[in-house]
């Protein structure tokens, strides 16, 4: 297909249908989210698939939104850190875990950190340590030094399975 193409595209976001028009076959969902929906909480980093600050779940799966077309989204569940915060402005478990180790300085990778662990937790409840360090390889943090991340996922992890 042409990647100059208009198309309509009726996307699942967070429960609601979104129509968006005059969208390029080429552009990503990472583009669509944030510059035509508004959804920023999706961060842009390196746009190259290489830092996971873009993450969201599509079909309950963390994808990097920067490496999938908008348009071959449609029909599928896509989840960003909008739809998983709780309309309450309360935190859930893990984003207080992640307050409680202090493992969030500038914020900038956190919303896909959160997703991608969610993702993870709810895949491998029994998941360990190795198991966090090598399924959270994708999202990068330029700040913390990933321990106290870590420590915030495991405390989550321990706490669900009751260890
Ligand atoms: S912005 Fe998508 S992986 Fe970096
Ligand atoms: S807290 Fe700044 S990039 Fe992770």
């Amino acid at each position: 297909m042409n990647r100059h193409a208009l198309l309509s595209c009726r996307l699942r976001i967070n429960g609601a249908s979104h129509d968006v028009e005059d969208v390029h076959f080429g552009d990503t969902l990472l583009e669509v989210l944030r510059d035509r929906l508004g959804l920023v909480g999706t961060k842009q980093g390196c746009e190259d698939g290489q830092c996971g600050a873009c993450t969201v779940l599509i079909d309950g799966q963390p994808v990097n939104s920067c490496l999938e077309l908008a348009a071959e989204t449609v029909g599928r569940e896509i989840v960003t850190i909008e739809g998983y915060n709780r309309r309450d402005g309360s935190l859930t478990p893990l984003q207080e875990a992640l307050v409680r180790q202090a493992a969030i300085q500038c914020g900038f990778c956190i919303p896909g950190i959160v997703l991608a662990a969610e993702s993870l937790l709810a895949e491998r409840p029994d998941a360990t340590e190795d198991d966090i360090r090598t399924e959270m390889d994708g999202n990068l943090c330029r700040c913390t030094g990933y321990s106290s991340i870590l420590a915030a996922i495991l405390e989550v992890a321990e706490t669900r399975r009751g260890s």
